[in-house]
């Protein structure tokens, strides 16, 4: 069999539960060895599209490819996967060593190899040392790495991971991210790591794809993501964002957005968008502050957050059928000095979605 290009493939994907669609004909190709995410809020399907791939559920409908082949009818134990979620279940009365042994020594692995595989895995997961403690004599974050040493030890292709991290406080959290990169970096699997937050997928793929009811509404990277948000609700879940109502009348060109409100504010687009009723997206960062009169909206700074080298300001239209605007000013020098302003909406840096 010829190396296949992609590590997983899932092409028009579906689970039904009786009457709930969980995930509703998704494509999503992994590349070997990238990080990727699944990204969407709390019942969007993302479990059920993991536990498809690991083989605890089957699909409805839909192909789910491993390494080429089709794996639909493979119990989880014939797929080269792992999984590794929340509730990490090591057994506390094993070593952290039988605990990450134990699945080789089911698999009548010889104990030289299992004992060199556990020393290479905890090495990986920076644990070289610990053989010999039980679970509770270590911390949530080293217990959360015997984890994962005891997933990768028998070298899956994939790991799945479930939130595996959103049982950690916040800043544990954040130096486990780093860890999970750098263990990533460290052994050649792919990882599917599926999470409803935002800064964890955002800040540790290579590429995610964002659901929402059980579709994809957009994958890419998180670059590509955050700049180019393909639909509403991305650009709404990812990052902070501004969002406005209107319409793009089709008869003039460039065309014209013009806003909901009860003032006549209207915005020439660069190219030419999706026409009628439609919502625009802007970031806080790409809003920028005039002087009165010299933008599309006058207004009111109304709230100054201060972030260190950011500055977030929250303007109130004087037309309060308008939104209030988020706007993100870098540096000190940029601030303006009263709270009379205008703002200004530059059209590239706006995103059109039709409704
Ligand atoms: N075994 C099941 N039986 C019935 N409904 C289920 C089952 N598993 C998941 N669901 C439903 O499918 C939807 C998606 O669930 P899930 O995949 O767990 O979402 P997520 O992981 O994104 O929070 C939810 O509406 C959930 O209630
Ligand atoms: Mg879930």
């Amino acid at each position: 069999m010829t190396a296949s290009t992609t590590a997983v493939q899932l092409k028009n994907v579906c689970k039904e539960f009786g009457e709930t669609i969980a995930v509703d004909g998704i494509d999503i190709d992994l590349r070997h060895g990238e990080f990727f995410s699944l990204l969407g809020p709390s019942g969007c399907g993302k479990t059920t599209t993991l536990r498809m791939i690991s083989g605890f559920e089957t699909p409805t409908d839909g192909s789910i490819r491993i390494e080429g082949e089709d794996v639909v009818h493979r119990p989880p134990n014939k797929r080269n996967t792992n999984l590794v979620f929340q509730g990490l279940s090591l057994f506390p009365h094993m070593t952290v060593a039988e605990n990450v042994g134990y699945g080789l020594e089911k698999e009548g692995v010889t104990a030289d190899e299992r004992e060199r595989l556990i020393e290479k895995y905890l090495d990986i997961v920076d644990l070289s040392g610990y053989d010999e403690r039980k679970p509770q004599d270590l911390s949530g974050g080293q217990q959360q790495r015997v984890a994962i040493a005891r997933a990768l030890v028998n070298e899956p292709d994939i790991l799945l991971l479930d939130e595996p991290l959103s049982s950690l406080d916040r800043k544990l959290r954040q130096q486990m991210q780093v860890e999970l990169q750098e263990i990533h970096d460290r052994v050649e699997s792919t990882f599917f790591y599926v999470t409803h937050d935002q800064d964890v997928a955002m800040s540790m793929s290579d590429r995610l794809a964002v659901m929402n009811d059980g579709q994809i509404e957009q994958i890419g990277s998180p670059k590509q993501i955050y700049r180019e948000p393909a639909t509403a609700f991305v650009a709404n879940f990812i990052g902070d964002t501004n969002l406005l109502n209107g319409t793009v009348e089709n008869t003039t060109h460039p065309p014209r957005l013009e806003l909901d409100a009860e003032t006549n504010v209207t915005i020439d687009l660069g190219e030419s968008p999706v026409k009628g009723d439609v919502i625009a997206s802007i970031r806080p960062e790409e809003v920028d502050i005039a002087e009165p009169g010299a933008g599309v909206i006058d207004g009111t700074i109304v709230n100054r957050f201060f972030h260190g080298e950011r500055t977030n300001l929250v303007v109130e239209p004087h037309d309060d059928s308008l939104p209030e605007f988020d706007i993100a000013v870098q540096g000190r020098t940029n601030l303006p000095d009263s709270e009379d302003v205008s703002v200004e909406l530059n059209p590239d840096a706006m995103s059109v979605y039709g409704q």
